[in-house]
């Protein structure tokens, strides 16, 4: 069956597409042959359904916010068709969902899903494997366009029996209800963790939840690298890896500070002749799920700017807040 005929079919039809693009989505393996066929189906899918396009002026803009920039509906939907990380952060979330359902059976597992682009492409293949007794959502999103999208698309399959709450908010400043939550995923990041807020809103959620809720991704790891090309890296120093126990350590030394305090990495940098060093990314989606290598646009690699001096020196690499997040250093007094 095309596309078209698909995305004007009748209810019935386009849940049963879904319900096989999701089982293909979520299946064991890498790379394997279904994937890349499934997550294109699914894009085609949610497009067609939200009519989200490039031709209209307000599903292109961004929205900048004192902590980084929440990326245009469009953008946030183009995010549905990189198949290996669709595959990971779903295959995460619903391995997550499994591991508390398994602990308490008789209650629905409450997911946060903070920055849910208009096609909360995440969480609908995981949807798609539970009643909605079994779990539930609390849907964040900063964005209206994304957000009115989303809310209708929800309505229009009948999956909104999932959502518990869907606020149209910032997930930096959101205030947890006083209910239980189990899971917390977001994927508000770029590459090296540039420009967009992941960090925050982690920070403001872990800050209000503590350490008994699943964190997805659990690690977020930036690394100073050298890239010698024809792939082949060295990994110069792990700069930061933020997870449950790092987020902890920033939310313990801000207090009575005015925003988060970030320590600083020391890296002992010996110049290379050839090679250019950049930051690197890998991922732990949720324990086997990673995202690592050239896995996705995540992993890209971010060139450091200002260029690195020429002689050997002590590096003092910080996160940075503020309008444009990412990694930045300056040298160590000798
Ligand atoms: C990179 S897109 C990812 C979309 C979707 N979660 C996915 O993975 O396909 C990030 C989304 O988070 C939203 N977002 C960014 N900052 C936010 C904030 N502070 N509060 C709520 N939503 C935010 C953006 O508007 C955008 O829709």
């Amino acid at each position: 069956m095309n596309f078209d005929t698909i995305v004007t079919g009748d209810l019935y039809t386009i849940k049963k597409t879904l319900a096989a693009i999701s089982t293909d989505i979520l299946a064991e393996g890498d790379f394997h042959e279904r994937l890349a066929p499934a997550v294109k189906q699914y894009s085609e899918l949610m497009f067609g359904l939200t009519g989200i396009t490039e031709n209209q002026s307000e599903h292109l803009q961004d929205i900048i916010t004192s902590h980084g920039r929440a990326i245009a509906a469009v953008k946030a939907g183009f995010c549905i068709k990189e198949p290996i990380r669709v595959q990971r952060f779903c295959r995460g979330l619903y391995k997550a969902v499994v591991d508390r359902l398994k602990q308490e059976p008789n209650r629905p597992v409450h997911v946060v899903y903070a920055g849910t682009g208009p096609f909360a492409a995440l969480a609908l293949p995981v949807m798609m494997q539970f009643k909605s007794s079994q779990l539930q959502f609390t849907l964040l999103e900063i964005n209206e366009v994304s957000y009115n999208a989303l809310r209708k698309v929800l309505k229009d399959l009948e999956l909104d029996t999932y959502v518990k709450r869907f606020e149209l908010c910032d997930a930096i400043t959101w205030r947890v209800p006083d209910e239980r939550i189990d899971i917390v995923i977001s994927e508000t990041m770029n590459y090296a963790l540039m420009k967009e807020p992941q960090i925050n809103i982690m920070l403001n959620m872990v800050s209000q939840l503590g350490d008994k809720v699943i964190y997805i991704p659990q690690d977020i790891g930036v690394q100073l690298t050298i890239d010698n090309g024809r792939d082949s890296l060295t990994r110069v120093a792990d700069l930061y890896n933020f997870n449950i126990e790092a987020y902890q350590k920033i939310i313990a030394q801000s207090v009575n500070h005015n925003g988060w305090l970030f320590d600083a990495t020391a890296v002992d940098y010996q110049p290379e002749a050839k090679g250019r060093p950049v930051y690197t990314t890998s991922i732990i989606v949720y324990n086997e799920d990673k995202l690592t290598g050239h896995d996705c646009s995540l992993n890209l690699h971010q060139p450091v700017r200002p260029a690195l001096p020429d002689e050997a020196c002590t590096l003092l690499f910080t996160y940075q807040d503020g309008e444009r997040p990412g990694f930045v250093y300056q040298t160590a007094d000798k």
